[in-house]
């Protein structure tokens, strides 16, 4: 199955899961940083990754998803956040209202990936009173983030998009 796998990553999360998602497609897989812009033409399967920014897909993803026109699309991601959150189910709903409708979705995936430690710095300086502002449960789940994307997270990546294969294989998608 002819897989283009185009992921928006500024330090790495990402592209680790974009990284298990070409394992799972092997010689068929077409793996480009989305900053190359690949043409989407030609595919079997679309599947685009970004990094949760301000609760949707990054900039870039955002300009490579709504350029998508007639592809069977599907989605990953990482993000600070915990991926069984209503933040994280509204990320990826709002990446995925993105998607042109002349396209199939196909599915998604979403996990944590370690939130960049510039960025945790920032948060540690705000005022008590901003929403954003450094506590005990942002602290436990930025030091939980900081473990992520693991060895458990790659591997349901490839169980998640192994079975969109099967189901693109067997026409059941
Ligand atoms: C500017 C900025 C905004 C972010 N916004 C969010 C957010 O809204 N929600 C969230 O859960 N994580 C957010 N994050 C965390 C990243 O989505 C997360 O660390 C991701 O794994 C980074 O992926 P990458 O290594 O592929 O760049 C943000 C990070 C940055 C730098």
């Amino acid at each position: 199955m002819k897989t283009l796998i185009v992921y928006s990553s500024l330090t790495g999360n990402t592209r680790k899961v974009a990284e298990a998602v070409q394992e799972v497609f092997g010689k068929e897989a077409y793996i480009f940083p989305v900053e190359e812009k690949p043409p989407a033409d030609g595919y079997d399967l679309v599947a685009v990754g970004f990094w949760v920014d301000r609760g949707t897909a990054d900039k870039k993803a955002q300009e490579y998803i709504t350029g998508l026109c007639n592809q069977k699309v599907a989605l990953f991601a990482t993000l600070g956040a915990y991926p069984d959150s209503e933040h994280a189910r509204q990320s990826m709903a709002n990446a995925v209202a993105l998607i042109d409708d002349s396209n199939q979705f196909i599915g998604s995936f979403i996990c944590q990936g370690k939130i960049d430690p510039k960025l945790v710095e920032q948060f540690k300086k705000l005022p008590e009173s901003h929403p954003h502002a450094m506590n005990p449960e942002r602290a436990a789940r930025h030091q939980e983030a900081a473990k992520h994307p693991d060895e458990n997270d790659l591997a349901n990546a490839k169980r998640v998009f192994a079975e969109f294969r099967q189901n693109l294989h067997t026409g059941g998608l």
